[in-house]
């Protein structure tokens, strides 16, 4: 039996300050790990006003509240008869990409720090892989497995053949599924960051009251493009100006939870549409699908998945939206990846992720 380690996990890609402690066995264990203490930092409401992230605030809000995090996290794990104190850690995750630079930045200054005090090694994780390999925090999925990874700045289909094998099988040309449910949000005045709360309205809503485009329905790729569907969005509102929600109250009208269930179905059938052709593409029918990222929460996705696809695998929501249980668990999986100290001091933080054709997927800066 191999020996249990301690990560620690450290998450700040874009806008959540998350730090986890994860204990497990090293390399892709069967035996799942055991979360000992996870603690994030939402940054949602100072970057409501904004409408969207800057980045800027979303760095200096991590610098403030990571050490605090730390504190408390070691805090949460002691008792009186046994402490637990960051001498402990056995290994330390870090998202280096890709991401908003400032904000990944933090992060990894914050990781390169401890492995300095404490002599510790650290793995320089992949946020992508990380948000589909969360899976394994508490179900069994066997490699070859087909991942649809849906979050704020990324929609990707890919084959997993294991935890650093990645293959890019397609996904969006412009806008991000979970872009699509914020921006779309913004534009109905309902704040930001929007997926959960158009989630929630159009549960009251018709899904077929208003139609809204699919973009590139009729090519046989598996590319997908969700400017359309916001656009189709912003002349409906444009010709329907009582659409926009200026209040709590408006919010909750039947034209605004038939139009949220319109356009919240329009971006789920793109992505199953896409989806199995990216499947029957790459021939992987037979394989399990995992399905992980932020908008992996949503649950008419999650419904309609099921009705599609046999038995898919959904992260659970507490793992889905950036956390750093997920940058621990990546970390623990992955010991061909581990950086020992001092030569992991050169660890960096890079802003972007190439994906097929060479193109970028990723809204983040440079
Ligand atoms: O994975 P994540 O936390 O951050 C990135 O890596 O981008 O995903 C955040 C995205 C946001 O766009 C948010 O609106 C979306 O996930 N999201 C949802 C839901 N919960 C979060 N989208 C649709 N339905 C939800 N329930
Ligand atoms: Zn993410």
């Amino acid at each position: 039996m191999s020996k249990k380690i301690l990560v620690l996990g450290i998450e700040t890609s874009c806008d959540d300050t998350s730090i986890c402690l994860l204990r497990g066995e090293i390399g892709a264990s069967k035996q799942r790990p055991e979360v000992l203490a996870l603690q994030s930092f939402s940054q949602d409401l100072l970057h409501h006003k904004w409408g969207g992230v800057v980045p800027e605030i979303a760095a200096r809000n991590h610098l403030v509240k990571l050490a605090p995090l730390l504190e408390n996290i070691f805090k949460s794990v002691s008792t009186s008869s046994s402490n637990l104190s960051p001498k402990n850690i056995d290994l330390i995750g870090v998202t280096t990409y890709p991401g908003l630079l400032g904000p990944l930045l933090t992060g990894v200054n914050a990781a390169k720090t401890l492995s300095l005090l404490y002599k510790l090694p650290l793995v320089g994780v992949n946020h992508l892989y990380a948000h589909l390999e969360a899976i394994h925090l508490d179900q069994s999925v066997s490699y070859p497995y087909f991942g649809v990874l849906v979050s704020g700045g990324h929609s990707l289909f890919l084959l997993a053949h294991s935890p650093t094998n990645f293959e890019v099988l397609g996904g969006t040309i412009d806008d991000a599924a979970g872009e699509a449910f914020d921006k779309g949000g913004k534009l109905l005045g309902l704040g930001y960051p929007a997926g959960q709360k158009i989630d929630q309205l159009a549960k009251q809503g018709d899904a077929s009251a208003f139609t809204f485009p699919i973009g590139l329905r009729h090519s046989k790729t598996s590319e997908l493009s969700y400017s359309g569907v916001k656009t189709s969005l912003r002349s409906l509102i444009e010709a329907t100006p009582e659409l926009y929600c200026h209040t709590v109250e408006s919010q909750n009208r039947q034209i605004v939870y038939d139009v949220c269930a319109s356009y919240q179905n329009a971006i789920t059938e793109a992505l199953i549409l896409k989806a199995k052709i990216a499947i029957k593409q790459s021939n992987s029918q037979k394989l399990p699908i995992v399905v992980g990222g932020g908008v992996a929460c949503n649950s008419h996705l999650r419904t309609c998945f099921k009705k599609e696809f046999s038995n898919p695998n959904f992260v659970s929501p507490k793992f889905c939206t950036d956390n750093g249980a997920m940058i621990a668990n990546y970390a623990l999986r992955v010991p061909e990846l581990v950086l020992a100290y001092p030569d992991n001091l050169v660890l960096d933080a890079k802003g972007r992720f190439l994906q097929k054709n060479n193109a970028i997927a990723n809204r983040g800066e440079t």
